[in-house]
């Protein structure tokens, strides 16, 4: 294999030289950064002292944490061999320093406790129960053949992270593998990002309820066609009935005007769901983590800083009108988004951009009257 170096955030690290990153024995990709960026602040804000990076590939992820957090204690793991070799070279050329090595596990008594394994995520999870304060998933694709093992491993007041990739599956291009994998039906068209995100909170909501445990939604986001959740664990079945009660459904009518309600069964048919309806974001962490994106080494200093503040700013509220769908559907002209938005402040209402799409936007405002704004700058 041959390698280049490449930094990122405090890390430098070896990564395998390809034409085309899926073509790499160990995977790396650059686009992540800000997802690695996001998580490495998260994992600082919450003050975590021990982590999983269940997948880890070159070890990017966990060596960040490891060179940029105060967590005392974080473990790596990648099911590849090759993965494991080069977790292990980065480790070594990071922390400067030499792991105790035995079979398919090294590991490292520096300032902090890293111990590296070549092993099934499910099985190192499921051999740590209760361990880890954040447990972080990050696969290929979607997360959940790990879900039940991090929700065993997390500890019952931590942090669960996930990643999903399989945007196409939640967003309705593969409407039975959706059903398959998130016992959920799909929404097609300009609300699927949205959608998405909220079919996948809605599946690990409902997988902690079984053992008793809710969750807040710390940060839940899209973006470069992936999904990604901060989840913080509520321990009692009390609490996993109060956040059961936020799942729910929505339906779109042909002109764009949706509707949603918080209710365990669908009322009536077309239903899409059941979807997390709660908040997105918790408005303190997202501050703290913009707060520490402003005094930090980042990945991608340029685009993290700017998506944590559109996060900041936006409404939290479900779902979205795009400006650009509802001209299409409804026969209209579309009018600028910045004018809209104040066309609606101007009526009163809450209205903000989303990063969910730049010509849409979030209001608290009903249908008819982004129409009749919509109408109204034509
Ligand atoms: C998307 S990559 C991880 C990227 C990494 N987290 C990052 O931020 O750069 C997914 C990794 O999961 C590994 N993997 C796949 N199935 C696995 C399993 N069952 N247990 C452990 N690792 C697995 C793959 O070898 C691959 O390296």
């Amino acid at each position: 294999m041959e390698f280049v170096e490449v930094r990122e955030g405090l890390a430098r690290i070896l990564v395998p030289k390809a034409e085309r990153i899926y073509d790499a024995p160990v995977f790396y990709n650059p686009v992540m950064k800000l997802n690695r960026d996001i998580s490495t602040l998260a994992v600082r804000v919450l003050g975590v002292k021990s982590v999983i990076d269940a997948l880890s590939a070159t070890g990017v992820r966990g060596i960040r944490y490891a060179l940029e957090t105060q967590a005392e204690e974080v473990w790596l793991n990648d099911i590849n061999e090759d993965a494991f070799r080069l977790i292990v070279e980065n480790v070594k050329r990071n922390t400067k320093t030499e792991p105790e090595l035995t079979g398919r596990m090294a590991e490292f008594r520096g300032a902090r406790k890293i111990t590296v394994t070549n092993d099934d995520a499910n099985r190192v999870m499921a051999n740590n129960f209760r361990h880890f304060e954040f447990v972080d998933l990050d696969p290929f694709g979607s997360p959940m053949e790990f879900l039940d093992t991090a929700l065993r491993s997390v500890r019952r007041r931590g942090v669960l992270a996930v990643t999903a990739t399989d945007t196409g599956v939640l967003c309705g291009a593969y409407k039975h593998a959706c059903r398959r994998k998130y016992l959920a039906e799909p929404v097609r068209g300009e609300l699927c990002h949205e959608a998405g995100l909220r079919i996948l909170v809605g599946a690990v909501v409902r997988y902690a309820a079984k053992y008793d445990l809710g969750v807040d939604v710390l940060l839940a986001y899209y973006r470069d066609h992936y999904f990604r959740a901060f989840l913080r664990l509520k321990s009692g079945a009390k609490k996993a009935d109060d956040t059961l009660r936020r799942l729910g459904y929505m339906w779109q009518e042909e002109n764009g005007k949706f509707e949603y309600n918080e209710d365990f069964l669908p009322r009536r048919p077309g239903a899409y769901g059941p979807l997390w309806l709660g908040p997105l974001k918790d408005q303190e962490f997202v501050g703290a983590l913009l707060t520490a994106a402003e005094n930090s080494h980042l990945g991608d200093p340029r685009k993290t800083p700017e998506f944590l503040r559109l996060l900041a700013e936006e409404l939290d509220v479900p779902f979205f009108h795009d400006t650009h769908a509802l001209a299409r559907r409804n026969g209209l002209q579309v009018g600028k988004l910045t004018r809209i938005i104040e066309e609606l402040r101007n009526m009163g209402y809450r209205a903000t951009r989303t990063h969910f799409s730049p010509t849409a936007l979030k209001t608290d405002a009903p249908f008819e009257d982004v129409m009749d704004a919509l109408r109204e700058l034509q």
